[in-house]
């Protein structure tokens, strides 16, 4: 029956595919942001690759504006499709009322009239859903309409076979012949004696004691990723994009780890995800009316995406490589607008709120998460970032019109809520950052700015001197011209300004 679906919907793409593309992936699903470090800054590639299948939803049974129950249609038209495919969701309100799962998808989106007036409307949440795997849909962790996921991975490594310090380009591996051009790695320290103690996070930040990690993760990855520029089979060696970001002494016995996520390459552009317009529960009692996940995926996107009435927007979790450009909240105001989660090098540029309610957290970047940029932020009200828990790091915060902080479940053992080494470039006329309001007994304002942070702006006012001046170990530097060509490499450069220069000490 599927299979009959799918031969009728192929020769209908056959008579009139290119007509059903919306504009917009005429050229490229997402811009070209290489400057701002995807991909690790090299060339965008175009995903509208000839040889992807068109896939229509309607084709499988999905008819918008009935009112009628779409899922099992677009689902249908999703599954029709290993890899290698768009689907295509023309125009209208589609009702949904599970979750839509893309996993293990490679080369591969999902693409709403570039109108925008493509729309899921849905009941969906994941209290009602009563599905073990929608656990913690309060937080907005699972429970999404839409979720792209990897339920697998492939856990290739090999061990470091020379010495490599910070700054350095090259390692030298046991088994080079796992690694090609282009792939992702990860390094991992599995050391168990602890010579890196009491973490490599606190070797990193100079912390002899482990105050900030919970036992369980002493040896945690620290979730750094880069990607392989060239391999050297006789030299058994790799050249990465990026320079390591701290020394690897053998003695650590570092695991160089190729991530190869089966969620790979995927993305979601011009759709709307919209909710009822239910009154807003007590924190952290919603129901879970969440909008889009991504779990264990690599090189994904969201482009001009609307969040009405959502609990909570986006949710990245164990993911690297990503960009969101161009998304809206709109409607009654929610729990976290995204919320990104053991992340690296992802890109969020244009977050526009306009909401009834203030978002509790416009934007969390919690758990280790490290290179991402958050840009363009936009509220009707003070744009809030909230650093959460669990140390995130190096990342870059850049062109608000205002902005608030929190750290939210803010408890020291969890980790300081905003680390160090992250860079705060123009963020609004004051300047300052203050705590949320929502979060008015939130402490930890001023040890925020000591958290050795880097504030970059064209003059400093005497409000953020003030402020500033409170302690030593935070970084200010004024630019005249913000306007820089090479974004990534600047903030590259930046974000590793203060980092890892106690290495020499220990
Ligand atoms: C979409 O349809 C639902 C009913 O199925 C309706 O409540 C909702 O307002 C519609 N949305 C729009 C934008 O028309
Ligand atoms: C996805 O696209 C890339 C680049 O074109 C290609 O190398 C890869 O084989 C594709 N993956 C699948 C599963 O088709
Ligand atoms: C090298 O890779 C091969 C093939 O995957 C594997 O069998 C072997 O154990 C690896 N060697 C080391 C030292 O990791
Ligand atoms: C690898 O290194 C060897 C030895 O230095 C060199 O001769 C060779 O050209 C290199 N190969 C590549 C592909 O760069
Ligand atoms: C947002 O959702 C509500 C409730 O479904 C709907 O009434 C409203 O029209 C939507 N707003 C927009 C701009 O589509
Ligand atoms: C729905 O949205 C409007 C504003 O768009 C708001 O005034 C109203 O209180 C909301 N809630 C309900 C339950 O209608
Ligand atoms: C700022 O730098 C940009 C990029 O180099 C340049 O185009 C622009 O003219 C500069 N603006 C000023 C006021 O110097
Ligand atoms: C590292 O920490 C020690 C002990 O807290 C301190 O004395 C030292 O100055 C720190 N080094 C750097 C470079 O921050």
């Amino acid at each position: 029956m599927l299979m009959q679906f799918y031969l009728i919907s192929l020769l209908c793409f056959l008579r009139s595919a290119l007509s059903q593309i919306p504009n917009a992936i005429q050229n490229n699903v997402v811009d070209d942001f290489s400057y701002a470090g995807y991909k690790s800054a090299l060339s965008y590639p175009n995903y509208l690759n000839s040889d992807w299948k068109l896939i229509n939803v309607q084709n499988f049974g999905a008819v918008p504006n009935d009112g009628i129950d779409d899922t099992a249609a677009i689902q249908a038209a999703i599954n029709s499709a290993p890899s290698d495919a768009i689907i295509m969701i023309p125009a209208g309100n589609y009702t949904i009322t599970t979750q839509l799962l893309v996993e293990n998808k490679q080369n591969f989106s999902i693409v709403g009239d570039s109108s925008g007036k493509t729309i899921f409307y849905s009941s969906f949440n994941g209290e009602d859903a009563k599905d073990p795997r929608f656990d913690n849909y309060q937080y907005g962790l699972a429970g999404h309409l839409l979720y792209f996921r990897s339920d697998n991975w492939l856990d290739d490594s090999a061990t470091l076979t020379v010495q490599a310090k910070k700054g350095d380009f090259v390692l030298t591996v046991n088994n080079v012949s796992k690694f090609q051009p282009g792939q992702a790695i990860s390094i991992r320290i599995s050391d168990l004696n602890q010579n890196v103690s009491p973490s490599i996070w606190a070797y990193f930040h100079n912390v002899t004691q482990n105050i900030w990690m919970g036992q369980t993760q002493k040896l945690m990855n620290e979730n750094m990723y880069y990607r392989i520029k060239s391999v050297n089979a006789t030299k058994k060696q790799i050249t990465l994009y990026e320079p390591l970001r701290t020394n690897l002494y053998l003695s650590w016995q570092p695991v160089i780890t190729r991530v190869m996520y089966y969620c790979q390459n995927v993305g979601v552009s011009f759709l709307t995800f919209q909710f009822s317009n239910l009154t807003r529960p007590g924190h952290i009692f919603y129901k879970g009316y969440n909008g889009l996940g991504y779990r264990g995926c690599q090189d994904f996107w969201g482009k001009s995406l609307t969040f009405n009435n959502t609990d909570h927007g986006i949710m990245l979790y164990t993911s690297y490589g990503g960009l969101f450009k161009d998304i809206n909240f709109i409607g009654r105001g929610g729990h976290h607008g995204i919320d990104v989660n053991f992340c690296s090098s992802v890109v969020f540029h244009g977050l526009y709120f306009n909401t009834v309610l203030q978002h509790i957290h416009d934007a969390t970047v919690s758990d280790l998460t490290n290179y991402a940029i958050i840009s363009n932020g936009r509220s009707n009200f003070p744009f809030g970032i909230d650093g959460h828990r669990k140390i995130p790091y190096q990342n870059l915060y850049t062109d608000f019109t205002s902005i608030t902080w929190d750290a939210s479940s803010g408890n020291w053992e969890d980790g300081p809520h905003f680390a160090r080494d992250n860079v705060f470039w123009g963020l609004g006329d004051s300047q300052v950052i203050v705590p949320s309001s929502l979060w008015p007994e939130n402490p930890d304002i001023e040890s925020f700015y000591c958290y050795q942070n880097k504030f970059i702006t064209k003059q400093f006012t005497q409000e953020y001197k003030t402020l500033a001046a409170k302690c030593k170990n935070v970084y200010n530097e004024e630019v005249p011209n913000l306007s820089i060509p090479n974004l990534y490499l600047y903030q590259l450069q930046q974000r590793c300004f203060p980092c890892f220069r106690q290495l020499s000490l220990w």
